[in-house]
């Protein structure tokens, strides 16, 4: 075990129960202390179970497990996800056109380039109307279908910036492979004027390739003429033979790289809906806000270091205070799908039982991330982050200036955003209850411990700049936590094993003569009711 986190230990054993309370009656600057801007985000993390000590042996960790090396190993474009032998070079989507990063040899900046200046040209060929489609009407509809990394960034993107989004456009998100999903998306669409951009870095995967099959045979369906295709679907892939052999024209591909992690590659060609929704300006906005993140990771020292700093708050949460689960609760409906879009990003990024080198690991690693905006969750789960009895970490996300001003209405969001963060910290105890008058048989069941761990990531608006240093902010956190885990962020081997499965069952569920099961009695039962009632 390394020495900093013995260190950590037995600093935990001293300070560990310590309430917040008490650490911010100690320190009257504690709220100023503990908190630092970057990228046109301010974050507090005073509300914390930390203190000075507590950060210094975090960053001794940091500084224990490599962690400057291994940051300038991913940038260099080394090859980090080692399980694969692939660099993780999302940073290369975003960083300025002067950059050189050499992949075997190939400049890879230059190529992502030539990818965007292509996605450029035909995001605005569709938003100008000069697209057309088989028929001669203009596309007014997207369809992007793709799931996992292919559909999360797209969908949490356009749902965060649909406020600068081009309106008489309508996207639609396909992930499913249950036929609701595709059948719900295009029911009233006119495939005239749908567009379909197929997302899948592999072009291999069931769902996606099943659901472009039938949104194929739909369009055909309608337009009557397999030419059709040629004006109504793109795809975006690493796979070229693929793509041809499904029967989309390479001119209409828009490719990307092995070195990008399918949930790291929003900023890549699987951005081209992001792209089409809001112009090619805006999205170089957004990939702008990612650099000015990247860079601030790269280069900031670490105690003023922001994704580190929140990287190593969270290995304080989750392997000394116990903290299983992570809460993101972002207080903008903007950012509804922003939860579930860090969910994929952190839990298959860290959900790791294995070291580097194939070692069982002996502690925590990634926690369970869910979460809802506010003031919903308010309504629902709250009740257990306040009085339940496991300990949530929670991350709030505000922005100061509402982008539909409506009355009174965006102070009253904020005001909630600050009053939870507040309630979580600091108690109210039994005796503050009682002098409140409530009955002594009730007074229990009105006590705040209190003492729960809070950041607050707090940004002047959202806008495309703001959200890609958002995103960047928690992929470099995650990298951070995979650095002190000693695991490979960058892999999903765990996905595996369901996907070999269900091939194997599919051929079963469907077969017309009763097959010879050979799975454990329980699946066996559930396939013969299944083929019984089907
Ligand atoms: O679920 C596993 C996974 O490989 C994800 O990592 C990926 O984002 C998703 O499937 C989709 O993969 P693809 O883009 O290759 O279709």
């Amino acid at each position: 075990m390394r020495t900093s986190w013995r260190a950590l230990e037995a600093h935990h054993a001293r300070i560990g129960q310590t309430h917040l309370r008490e650490l911010f009656a100690a320190d009257a600057q504690r709220g100023e202390r503990f908190a630092l801007e970057a990228a046109g985000l301010y974050l507090d993390y005073s509300k914390n179970r930390i203190d000075a000590e507590t950060i210094s042996l975090l960053l001794a960790l940091a500084g224990e497990c490599g962690m400057r090396e291994r940051i300038d190993a991913m940038f260099r474009g080394d090859v980090i996800n080692t399980t694969e032998a692939r660099p993780a070079l999302h940073i290369a989507l975003r960083t300025s056109m002067e950059a050189r990063i050499f992949v075997e040899g190939i400049d890879v900046v230059a190529e992502v380039h030539t990818v965007l200046d292509r996605m450029a040209a035909f995001a605005e060929q569709v938003r100008s109307g000069h697209w057309l489609g088989h028929t001669g009407k203009r596309i007014r509809n997207i369809v992007n279908i793709g799931i996992g990394g292919s559909d999360l960034g797209p969908v949490m993107a356009y749902e965060a910036l649909r406020h600068y989004s081009q309106r008489d456009l309508t996207l639609r998100f396909v992930s499913n492979v249950d036929p609701t999903d595709l059948v719900e998306a295009t029911r009233d669409l006119d495939a005239a004027e749908t567009l379909f951009i197929v997302c899948s870095k592999t072009f291999t995967t069931l769902e996606t390739l099943t659901n472009a099959h039938a949104a194929r045979a739909w369009s055909i369906g309608q337009l009557g003429d397999d030419k059709a295709v040629a004006r109504h679907f793109v795809a975006v892939s690493t796979n070229a033979e693929g793509v041809a052999e499904f029967g989309i024209d390479p001119s209409n591909m828009f490719g990307f790289w092995d070195w990008v992690g399918g949930r790291y590659s929003m900023g890549s060609a699987i951005g081209l809906s992001t792209m089409i929704a809001l112009g090619a300006e805006q999205f170089r906005e957004m990939l702008a806000g990612f650099h000015v993140m990247d860079e601030h990771f790269r280069s900031a020292p670490f105690e003023r270091n922001m994704p580190l700093l929140l990287g190593l708050l969270a290995i304080w949460n989750t392997n000394f205070l116990g903290a299983t689960t992570l809460a993101v609760l972002p207080y903008e409906q903007y950012l509804k799908r922003f939860p579930a879009y860090l969910q994929q990003l952190m839990m298959e990024s860290n959900g790791k039982h294995v070291t580097l080198s194939g070692e069982h690991v002996d502690y925590a690693t990634c926690p369970v991330v869910w979460g809802e905006p506010g003031t919903n969750g308010q309504h629902s789960f709250y009740q257990l982050i306040h009085q339940g009895t496991p300990l949530v970490a929670c991350d709030f996300i505000g922005f100061c200036q509402g982008l539909n001003p409506l009355g009174r209405q965006h102070d009253l969001l904020m005001a909630n955003l600050f009053a939870q963060s507040e309630a979580l910290a600091f108690s109210k105890t039994a005796d503050e209850v009682r002098a409140e008058g409530v009955a002594e048989p009730l007074v229990p069941h009105r006590v705040f411990e209190g003492n729960r761990p809070s950041n607050t990531l707090l940004v002047d608006r959202l806008t495309p700049h703001t959200l890609g240093a958002l995103i960047a902010l928690y992929e470099h956190s995650v990298f951070t936590q995979g650095v002190i885990w000693n695991i490979d962020s960058f892999d999903q081997w765990g996905v595996q094993l369901g996907k070999l499965l269900a091939e194997r069952t599919a051929p079963e569920l469907e077969s017309t003569t009763e097959p010879t099961l050979a799975h454990d009695s329980s699946t066996n039962a559930l396939i013969r009711r299944y083929r019984r009632t089907k």
